[in-house]
């Protein structure tokens, strides 16, 4: 018998991947589940993006690039950096990887090792504890309230950093809560990390186009020069340009930081998928036209979402200022008696929705939060609908 290392047994599946998974099994085998699990926008990419990729490949030479990417897709980035986070950085402190998720990984296994520790304010993405993890150091948890917005505090953040930290995550705005920290608050928070030498942080910026109400995304990275240098920011084409599938995601910061990462990534998978890096170019270099549009379809689903649930029974939420999810406060629900017991847990609720009111939500446990359930509004309004009548249906039997 193989024998599995302690680092692959310690990970854990990507819970929203299987949520998935379930929910369009479900659908294949006729039954109309309504999926709340998504994580990627329910738009095609936009056709000048599409028609560039069609446009290289004609031409025939699609061969490795250097493997942090090319010089022309890094100069989009830099641009990119400058125009919309006043952030200036050279070509080689830019690095291109396969996805943000996996410059996320580089960051981690270029900064943290056995016995370090890293900062995650819950809720979180459910990635980070398993990359932290991958890398052998031990992940940290620091509950944002959700009286707070799901915002943590800069005194919360002081108290839990000890000589064993070496990152703190941050995620702005958020993936699952919607959340935002105004340019005063990450000024806040750039006060304590400035006091620890040894601090990174990694500031994961996929959200910043999908704002809304005017808000209006601040790199923390940009508050002063002195959190430049302690910060990498990640960025990707995934969910602002409806690329998911064309797996282009980056990372800016300190050069050396990220010599390393381009190392570790040279050997682990070289460059980038060279068609995709060349659509990148195009998609930075648009103009945003359907940006607009999906933002704009998106606002309209989150409010008519938030005023559906917190019209129910049991369940109130708060409303996200961006990203593309919801985070109902289930816990009333939990204490509710279904099937003669009580429901208890945001994973069975998940498991009784899914089977009784034919919806796909993913259990707040996931994220760090039992007393919430994560929604994702990226699917039609009429089937956010349809899924809302279902809920209220189903609450109301309780
Ligand atoms: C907060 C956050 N960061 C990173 C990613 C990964 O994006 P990519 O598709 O670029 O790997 C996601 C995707 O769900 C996300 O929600």
């Amino acid at each position: 018998m193989m024998q599995l290392t302690k680092r692959a047994l310690n990970v854990k599946p990507s819970a929203t991947l299987a949520i998935n998974a379930k929910a369009k099994e479900m659908r294949a085998n006729g039954i109309n589940v309504i999926n709340f699990g998504a994580g990627e926008p329910d738009f095609p990419t936009p056709a000048y993006i599409r028609e560039k990729a069609i446009e290289f490949t004609k031409q025939g030479n699609i061969l490795y690039t250097p493997a942090s990417g090319t010089l022309e897709i890094k100069k989009a980035i830099q641009d990119k950096f400058k125009k919309d986070n006043n952030l200036e950085y050279k070509t080689s402190q830019i690095i291109v990887s396969n996805g943000a998720k996996h410059s996320i990984h580089n960051v981690c296994q270029a900064l943290l090792e056995e016995g370090d520790e890293a900062i995650i304010p819950a809720p979180y993405w459910v990635s980070y504890p398993e990359l932290v993890k991958l890398s052998g150091a031990t992940p940290k948890f620091i509950f944002g309230k959700e009286e707070n917005g799901f915002k943590i505090t800069p005194e919360q953040l002081e108290e839990a950093i000890t000589e064993k930290t070496k990152l703190f995550i941050l995620n702005s705005p958020s993936n699952p809560t919607g959340s935002m920290y105004t340019k005063e608050e990450l000024e806040g928070l750039a006060k304590v990390i400035e006091k620890y030498d040894q601090l990174a942080v990694l500031s994961d910026e996929i959200y910043e186009k999908l704002v809304f109400d005017g808000n209006k995304h601040v790199s923390i990275a940009s508050v002063s020069e002195k959190m430049k240098e302690k910060t990498i920011v990640i960025n990707g084409v995934s969910k602002a340009f409806s690329m998911t599938g064309w797996r282009i995601g980056y990372a800016a910061g300190d050069e050396q930081v990220i010599k390393a990462m381009s190392s570790i990534q040279s050997h682990a998978t070289s460059n980038p998928n060279t068609i995709a890096q060349v659509a990148t170019v195009a998609a930075l270099e648009g103009e945003g036209e359907d940006l607009t549009m999906m933002v704009k379809a998106f606002d309209e689903r989150r409010k008519y979402i938030v005023k559906r649930l917190n019209d129910m029974k049991y369940i109130s939420c708060v409303m996200p200022k961006g990203a593309f999810y919801v985070m109902p406060n289930i816990s009333k629900l939990k204490k509710c008696v279904y099937e003669g017991k009580e429901i208890g847990s945001s994973t069975e609720l998940c498991r009784i929705l899914l089977e009784s009111a034919k919806i796909a939500c993913v259990p707040g446990i996931e994220f760090g939060g039992d007393d919430f359930i994560r929604l994702s509004y990226a699917t039609s309004l009429e089937n956010i609908k349809e899924g809302m009548d279902n809920l209220e249906a189903f609450v109301n039997t309780l």
